[in-house]
């Protein structure tokens, strides 16, 4: 029986009723694509430099833009003195609120269901100033270094108002957000404070994480050209194309078939890569000097121009009973945001859905600063909430003198605990149990020998790994077969770097039954069929199922190709399925027809299905999400306090795994970002005049080689009954629980608790110097 089959059984006991529609249907046998290391399908053409990424498009007559940026928090400009500039060499256009054309706001994405950018303030539509780094001029040149000169030459002169930028100083008025992501900011079960106060073992703690930055290798860009008639073409680097499009047609008044997005590469995302204000002033620039136009931001404009994660300060408070269950547990908290977005960072949602407690309360609130509008990062809320919550679980485990491992084990829930829905697929306790096996895991009684090298202190710490999962409504896909066997199957997403086309062939291959070398994904373009976004780690799951919508309508027109002769004479949709480039009946599966003789028999040189995915009701009715173990061994220098992670491993559950090539390489990366995360990365933004202090990557510390040791990593493998193919995202959960795991090993390793991300060697010597 295999493993899908299996699966199906469960979905069928899980849903007596019907009213979610099981979504795994069978593919995937020995020998197919879906499960295979195939390598990326994009790697050739990256490593020959053939890729052309938004900013190396080649444009006949293109113009370069350089944008002046607000250098006061909030207010407003008084004046722009732009004579200068104006008769500089090569200057084309100075672009001000003055002379901007008319654009009307851009829709918010994490209110409006087709929002692409994250606040809706207008675009240089008047004197206002929201934040230090907001746009105030756009100079457009015939050289790059002709725009920054004549950037350069502007003069700006501001009426400066009181701007609201220190986070604690405003907590007095910090409120509940209305929403955070559709969930409520606060949950209630029982009386969590006064059990807490009753409880045998008690952790009550404070956790702050800082601003972050995604860094992506390949800095915000755009090149745009409008062709006269008002069509407007963007080559871009995004994860959001389709909604993209939308919010280029809302703001310049134009009809969505009037624009075209172009995204086919993209140089890292990690939630950053949507619209913000440079596309939108270079797509108005080129309308007013009727050139194509380029724009790059600068590193330091990615700090200033783009929003990161916000910062946070949590308190997690676990009471525990004698046994070792949670009589109490307590999540709560306070982010910045903006007056003009809405994303309040969605710290307590693993906190949501992980362990079991008595009685439970989480509460977010928010307070309104005058900064860059913030934005989701990486495993948005997940990646900081598990640094709190698993930090304080390692608390309370040795408070208790019971291994870490252990005392999840006693936490772990029957149903969901604030949902009280059943899971669709949890195996967080075999994540832990294969993980410990794979690492090594010591508990808390090794000895101290083993547990110092010269200076160097060795420990080791566990934390869970968490992430929901999502999929999306309103995906589109079409698949075409033509008459020389090929299958081209299209939807308008996004292959940032995590292997999108390469598993989307492989699932695309054995859903059609044909090698995958025979099918092509075409994906980056917003003239596909309207996709999904690269987000939530959504989109795998998302564009199976609108592939597998697809192929469905492709088999009913299919079988109105069948000649009298055929096999299939009579065949309903639903009575054949896929195999070997054709079609066989389900139970009679010798009885086939080729896709080729279909076609050439009807005398069809092709034959093309277009479907979106059914709606995810599964999510409505279980509690869907992914789950780890990441086991980490830090070493900690008692001289220098530097900390140095030495072993690494991440053991997965996130359904069924398509590619184990490009998950693990997923998995990595993700465990990359969490140690910098962990140890090395802040923004640090000044609280007098909000702006970021260390804006570029010589200052802003993500991990290098020498930071990063072997990771090693492995997986469940057990597909979710409930999720086309069994699949989960898996492109965010391995930045969570990392934090948690090196502050615990941390903790292991030397006595010192760091509650304050980064674990920087200040904050550890200053423990270590307590100690004696
Ligand atoms: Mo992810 S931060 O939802 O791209």
């Amino acid at each position: 029986m295999s493993i899908i089959q299996k699966a199906t059984e469960v979905a069928a006991k899980l849903m007596p009723d019907k009213q979610v529609d099981p979504l795994i249907d069978g593919p995937g046998e020995a020998g197919s694509a879906v499960g295979q290391a195939v390598s990326r399908l994009d790697g050739p053409i990256k490593v020959a430099g053939e890729a052309r990424f938004a900013a190396e498009v080649a444009i006949e007559g293109l113009t370069y833009a350089a944008l002046v940026c607000s250098t006061i928090p909030r207010g407003r400009v008084v004046s722009i003195d732009a004579d200068e500039a104006r008769s500089a060499p090569g200057v084309i256009l100075v672009m001000t609120h003055e002379n901007a054309p008319e654009m009307a706001s851009p829709p918010q994405m994490f209110t409006d269901p087709h929002g692409a950018t994250t606040s809706d303030l207008p675009i240089m539509q008047n004197a206002e100033i929201h934040w230090n780094g907001e746009p105030v001029a756009l100079v457009l040149g015939e050289t790059q270094e002709q725009a920054d000169y004549g950037a350069s030459l502007i003069g700006v002169e501001y009426e400066q108002n009181d701007a609201d930028l220190d986070f604690e100083a405003m907590f007095s008025g910090a409120e509940a957000p209305d929403a955070i992501l559709g969930e409520p900011a606060s949950v209630s079960m029982g009386h969590a404070e006064d059990a807490l106060g009753e409880a045998a073992h008690v952790v009550d703690e404070v956790y702050t994480t800082p601003r972050l930055y995604h860094a992506a290798i390949e800095p915000h860009a755009a090149t745009i050209v409008w062709n006269g008639a008002g069509d407007l073409l963007v080559h871009d680097s995004l994860q959001t194309i389709a909604d993209a499009k939308s919010a280029y047609a809302k703001v310049f008044g134009l009809k969505e078939k009037n624009v075209r997005v172009l995204s086919p590469f993209v140089g890292g995302g990690f939630g950053s890569k949507y619209v913000w204000s440079h596309q939108l002033l270079a797509i108005a620039a080129a309308k007013l000097a009727e050139r194509p136009v380029r724009i790059v931001l600068s590193r330091e404009e990615v700090f200033r121009v783009t929003g990161g994660r916000t910062l946070t300060k949590q308190r997690v408070a676990l009471g525990a009973k004698a046994d070792g269950t949670l009589a109490s547990l307590i999540h709560t908290g306070t982010t910045a945001m903006t007056r003009y977005n809405e994303f309040p960072e969605q710290f307590t949602f693993s906190t949501r859905h992980m362990y079991a407690a008595a009685a439970l309360f989480i509460a977010q609130e928010v307070v309104r600063l005058d900064m860059v509008a913030n934005t989701s990062m990486r495993a948005p809320g997940e990646a900081v909430g598990t640094f709190a919550l698993e930090s304080a679980l390692d608390e309370l485990a040795i408070a208790m003198a019971v291994d870490p491992i252990e005392l999840r084990r006693r936490m772990e829930p029957e149903r969901d605990p604030t949902k009280d829905t059943p899971f669709s697929s949890r195996n967080l306790l075999q994540a832990y149990e294969d993980g410990a096996t794979r690492f090594g895991w010591k508990g808390r009684d090794s000895s101290s020998e083993s547990r110092r090298d010269g200076e160097w202190l060795i420990g080791q710490g566990v934390a869970s790994a968490y992430y929901p999962y999502y999929r999306m409504p309103g995906c589109a896909a079409r698949i075409e077969l033509t008459v020389d066997g090929r299958a081209v199957v299209q939807s308008s997403v996004h292959e940032m770097g995590m292997g999108t086309a390469t598993v989307q062939a492989q699932h695309a291959a054995d859903r059609l039954g044909l090698p995958i070398d025979l099918v092509t994904f075409q994906y980056g373009d917003s003239d596909l069929p309207a996709g999904t976004i690269a987000g939530g780690s959504s989109q795998s799951a998302t564009v199976i199922g609108a592939v597998m919508a697809a192929h469905e309508a492709l088999l009913k027109k299919l079988l109105k190709l069948v000649g009298s002769g055929s096999a299939l004479k009579g065949a309903k949709h639903d009575e054949v399925m896929s195999r070997n480039g054709g079609l066989c009946r389900i139970d009679a599966p010798d009885q086939c027809e080729s896709y080729v003789s279909l076609l050439e028999g009807a005398g069809e040189k092709s034959i093309a299905a277009e479907a979106s995915g059914s709606m995810p009701l599964e999510i409505m009715k279980y509690s869907m999400h992914s789950y780890g173990a990441q086991f980490c061994e830090a070493r900690v220098n008692s001289i220098t306090g530097e900390v140095r992670i030495s072993r690494w491993l991440g053991s997965f559950d996130t359904g069924r795994i398509l590619n184990p090539k490009t998950a693990a390489s997923q998995f990595r990366g993700a465990i990359v970002m969490g140690l910098g995360l962990a140890l090395t990365e802040e923004a640090l933004f000044d609280k007098r005049t909000g702006r970021f202090m260390n804006p570029s990557l010589a200052e802003y510390h993500v991990p290098v080689h020498l930071d990063v040791p072997e990771i090693d990593v492995i997986w469940t493998d057990i597909p979710d009954p409930l999720s086309p193919m069994g699949v989960h995202g898996i492109g965010e959960i391995g930045v969570t629980g990392v934090g948690a795991a090196v502050a615990n090993a941390v903790h292991d390793a030397c006595g010192v608790r760091i509650r304050n991300l980064p674990i920087t060697l200040d904050k550890v010597l200053a423990g270590l110097s307590a100690q004696t």
